[in-house]
């Protein structure tokens, strides 16, 4: 076990009817102007909208508007926020939505800080030496559990001029507060109830995949999470108005990502999460659909140099009752299973089921690693091994 630094002092406020108090908290952290953010339109069919303005009302705290958040955030619109931020001398950003409006307000978060000269994109999201300097407080709505942005320290934003996605972190612009409804949850189509859950078990796989020792209750912790979200998932698919189901699932998209399964396990690998940036930066693919591309190519590949956490991820996760010295057969075996799980929640597991072929890979490979000498590390990954794991995924 490696020593570890956890700080995480997102107020999490959980529960039925929690969106209302978004006002309040508001308040209650000093927001004196606030730009509401959100996407394109979903929380304004469901009401969530109404809510939240009556509280900001109720509140006293005037408010500016920034909707058109698409996924995959677009710079432009971070740039237009930054703009408006200064413009209109907001003190405070409130994000109605998913990963892609809270990952768009963080970046307006620290952006509206930055020194003059400075540029968002070139010299923070393109410079992974960057550190951020500064950023403007944030609040959260959360409406579909999926990236755990909501208490993470990532924000992931493409340049849709260069096709590039990259991510940038800091501990500056974690939520004063996340308001998390599981009830807001019941309108997501599911497509994207499939596409959350399969994110959420993705950043708990990541962590899994660790080269450093001694882990054995953060292992356990992560395998029973990762357990419990394959279980809800097609429960939630089958009964989408399921209190229990939707909440527990928004607990683990939380929990997923915000740090507190993998103290002193280093980190995790990322390969999988690094490559499929470069599938939604190509072909504004749908973050979790991407991963169940290339997660099970991922595995095919990785496991055949590095076998041993496969095999304990295979028993222990999966319940594959072969001969554990049968290594490549449990492997196989689990491999099967996951992708299984993945196309039993409507979800394609290749790229020709959605009509790619190999034409990008070679400057995909190159892209990903465009300011890095790899990427990965239970498994370093270079541009050949890069393009491998894509033939895979085909
Ligand atoms: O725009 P609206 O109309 O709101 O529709 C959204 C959007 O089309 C819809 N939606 C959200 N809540 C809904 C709803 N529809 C009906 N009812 C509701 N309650 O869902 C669609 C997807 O929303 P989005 O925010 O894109 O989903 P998600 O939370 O999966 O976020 C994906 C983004 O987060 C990044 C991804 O790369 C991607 O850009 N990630 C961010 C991370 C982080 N900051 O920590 C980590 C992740 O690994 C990930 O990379
Ligand atoms: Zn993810």
């Amino acid at each position: 076990m490696e020593n570890y630094i956890y700080f995480n002092p997102t107020k999490i406020i959980f529960g039925k009817g929690t969106h209302s108090l978004a006002g309040e908290q508001v308040l209650a952290f000093g927001g004196k102007k606030v730009l509401l953010h959100y996407g394109g339109g979903s929380i304004k069919r469901t009401g969530i909208y109404d809510t939240v303005v009556a509280s900001l009302d109720t509140a006293g705290v005037p408010f500016v508007e920034l909707p058109g958040v698409v996924p995959n955030p677009r710079i432009s619109l971070v740039r237009e926020g930054i703009e408006l931020v200064k413009r209109q001398g907001i003190d405070f950003i409130l994000a109605i939505g998913g990963g892609s409006v809270i990952d768009s307000a963080k970046a307006i978060a620290f952006g509206s800080l930055l020194a003059p000269g400075k540029d968002i994109w070139d010299d923070y999201f393109m410079d992974p030496t960057a550190t951020i300097p500064a950023a403007m407080p944030l609040g959260v709505v959360l409406t579909i559990p999926a990236a755990g942005s909501e208490s993470s320290n990532s924000c992931v934003i493409t340049n849709e001029d260069t096709g590039f996605k990259r991510g940038v972190k800091t501990e500056l612009y974690l939520p004063k507060f996340s308001i998390l409804d599981p009830e807001v949850s019941y309108s997501l189509p599911p497509f994207q109830t499939a596409c959350g859950a399969i994110d959420i078990h993705a950043h708990m796989f990541e962590r899994y995949f660790s080269a450093v020792e001694h882990t054995d209750v953060t292992d356990q912790l992560l395998e029973g999470a990762m357990r419990s979200v394959i279980d809800l998932a097609p429960r939630i698919l089958k009964d989408p108005r399921n209190y229990g189901y939707r909440a527990e699932m928004m607990y683990a998209g939380t929990i997923a990502h915000n740090n507190s399964l993998n103290p002193g396990r280093g980190g995790g690998d990322w390969g999988s999460h690094q490559i499929e940036h470069e599938l939604s930066g190509r072909y504004d693919m749908t973050h979790g659909a991407g991963l169940a591309i290339v997660i099970p190519a991922w595995m095919k590949y990785v496991s055949r140099k590095h076998p041993e956490k496969f095999v304990q991820y295979a028993v222990r996760v999966w319940g594959v009752t072969l001969p554990p010295s049968d290594t490549f057969g449990v492997i196989d075996a689990m491999i099967e299973r996951q992708e299984q799980w993945y196309r039993s929640l409507g979800i394609k597991t290749t790229l020709s089921d959605l009509g790619y072929d190999d034409t990008y890979f070679q400057d995909m490979a190159e892209k990903a690693l465009v300011n890095k000498g790899s990427i990965g590390s239970y498994c370093r990954l270079g541009a050949q091994d890069i393009v491998e794991i894509l033939k895979l995924a085909l």
